[in-house]
């Protein structure tokens, strides 16, 4: 009976004494993404449905470091800030370019990968080769992306196709409802390397730099953050995740 007793208080008790007393604090961190940016984060893997990529390893790093155990969110693009402003994610870590108008709302770590926009072509289009020759396109480009932003500089908003994902604006262009798309050089070039039909052409564009998101006012991870990139970094880590991932 007593044997019963210490047992019930134990199961019962101890884990209503956890949550109540003490270690409030969460052993998950939670990284937002959107896993349609190959090389960055894309579905794959062993079984064919993780999200995966350079993006994906450095927050594995960042994970340990903290002492938590990783979950991943796969969710729109455009919908990471407000997910970290609810305190529904963690970090958004989604090659995501460190902007001024995304300073308003959320923290950057430090620059992790310096990046520029590139111009997906149907393979047999040579009218398109320079910023110029973009002035009045068909455009299809990821909602919310600097892209997507850049794309309003050359032509007018109704001849610009915004999509949930890079690979549905890609979809568009194969179909020829577009002149191109705009979209981070690595994934283009990702995209491009599966489908022989596209190009990719590289124009002056600005480099952006790409930085991991983090709710305002989150200092301590913030800093766990920076010291992992650092650490990847001297480790020669980050150079082994780019030969992996992106060369
Ligand atoms: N670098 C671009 C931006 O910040 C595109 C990022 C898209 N990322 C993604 N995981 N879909 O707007």
């Amino acid at each position: 009976m007593k044997k019963i007793t210490a047992l019930v208080l134990t199961v019962v008790l101890l884990p209503l004494a956890l949550t109540a007393g003490g270690s409030k604090e969460k052993t998950t961190l939670v990284m937002g993404t959107n896993a349609a940016f190959p090389p960055f984060e894309y579905i794959g893997g062993a079984t064919g449905n993780e999200v995966v990529g350079f993006d994906v390893e450095i927050a594995k790093a960042i994970a340990a470091k903290a002492g938590k155990t990783l979950k991943i969110e796969d969710m729109e693009f455009d919908s990471l800030l407000t997910a970290l402003q609810a305190s529904k994610i963690d970090m958004a870590i989604a090659g995501m370019t460190i902007t001024a108008k995304r300073k308003e709302s959320v923290d950057f770590s430090d620059p992790y990968y310096e990046a520029t926009q590139a111009v997906i072509l149907k393979a047999e289009n040579t009218a398109i080769r320079n910023l110029d020759d973009l002035k009045g396109k068909k455009i299809s480009v990821q909602l919310g992306t600097t892209g997507n932003e850049i794309s309003k500089k050359y032509t007018k908003d109704e001849a610009i196709v915004a999509f949930n994902t890079g690979f549905e604006a890609v979809m568009e262009l194969k179909k020829n409802r577009v002149d191109c798309v705009i979209i981070d050089e690595q994934p283009a070039q990702n995209f491009v390397k599966k489908n022989p039909d596209l190009k990719v052409v590289k124009m002056n564009f600005d480099p952006e730099f790409y930085g991991i998101a983090v709710k305002k006012g989150n200092p301590a991870l913030l800093s766990i953050i920076n010291a992992t990139l650092a650490e990847l970094k001297s480790s020669g880590r980050y150079d082994a995740l780019v030969t992996e991932y992106i060369k």
